[in-house]
């Protein structure tokens, strides 16, 4: 008798989309370290050279198929590989071959893959295109800080086993912020799209130490991967928001949490106050994306969110032809 595998819950036939994906944080990755990362339902070999640039490439030596990211070592700014010592550049050129100085010129010029790799803020995104397109947009960085600079109060990661379109559809999901989140009244929704770029402006009752206020939620995604929302009321809080697809079925979500610095030990309570409920809304979110399916056609009544203007727009991250989406300036 077969064992149950569970139903098939309507993800692993969803593509990966396109874009900038976080795929570490900065700090996790040193001069000279190497990582084997898994994203894209693949793997990436990234290392940072002594140059502190960060290098990204596919894990398979092109020599002999050793992966580059076991026993390898950087060498100043190049990977090293443990099986016959050939050295590869972020350009994926080999570099030098210890035991042949004639390097032949189509390894010279490149034949190990390499990932358009970025840092921002403090997070480190790769590029990710099936058809290896290049970049469409520019990464988007930190709003400007009212007061002084902001300071990372709270980071946080969560391994969640959806596709990573819906953890973003959550957002437009007006309801279930009062069903499951316990917010009150009803979020006043402004939802724009604009190319590569989805904006949401939500009015709502937050809770604050001082009892509920209305507040403003002002969120900027920019591409699938990345977005950062302001929440704007008695305290002020950036949260910068990173959602990477480890394959269909499973997504990595992180999260910076910012406030501005030098502010009063009150608003730090409160700001201490918004992040927990920030961060208790995931954790009630988790065990309906752990368990939902997806519906490809969801009954959506009068009051529900802008879910399937949202779809439209994330469906642009499938079309792996070029079309830029409309309303792009050439
Ligand atoms: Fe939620």
């Amino acid at each position: 008798m077969s064992k149950f595998q569970g139903p098939d819950r309507g993800y692993a036939s969803l593509p990966i989309p396109f874009g900038w994906f976080a795929v570490a944080m900065s700090d996790e990755i040193a001069r000279g370290d190497i990582r084997t990362l898994k994203y894209f339902g693949t793997e990436i070999v990234v290392w940072r050279g002594e140059d502190g640039a960060i290098n990204a490439v596919d894990p398979y030596c092109p020599h002999l198929g050793a992966h580059l990211g076991v026993n390898s070592s950087v060498q100043g700014n190049d990977l090293r590989c443990a099986y016959h010592h050939w050295k590869f550049n972020g350009g994926g050129q080999v570099t030098d071959i210890p035991y042949n100085k004639d390097i032949p010129p189509q390894l010279k010029r490149g034949c190990l893959p390499t990932w358009p790799v970025e840092e921002k803020d403090g997070v480190v995104y790769v590029w990710n295109h099936p058809k290896k397109a290049a970049p469409k947009w520019e990464l988007a960085g930190l709003p400007d800080c009212p007061d002084g600079d902001w300071v990372e109060g709270e980071r946080h990661e969560w391994l969640i086993d959806i596709h990573a379109q819906e953890i973003t559809e959550n957002g437009q999901d007006y309801k279930h912020f009062n069903a499951v989140h316990g917010v009150q009244g009803p979020p006043e929704g402004d939802f724009t799209l604009d190319g590569w770029v989805r904006r949401n402006t939500v009015t709502a009752e937050m809770v604050t130490p001082r009892g509920p206020m209305t507040g403003i939620i002002d969120a900027i995604a920019t591409g699938p991967g990345q977005s950062i929302t302001e929440f704007i009321d008695v305290c002020h809080v950036v949260m910068s928001q990173q959602v990477s697809p480890i394959d269909a079925e499973h997504t990595h979500l992180r999260w910076q949490l910012y406030h501005p610095a030098g502010i009063s030990d009150g608003k730090m309570r409160v700001t201490r106050a918004r992040m927990r409920d920030l961060v208790r809304q995931v954790n009630q979110d988790i065990p309906i994306w752990n368990n939902k399916i997806y519906r490809t056609e969801p009954l959506l009544v009068k009051g529900d969110g802008p879910m399937l203007a949202y779809r439209r727009q994330y469906a642009r991250f499938y079309q792996f032809d070029d079309v830029e989406p409309e309303g792009m300036a050439a």
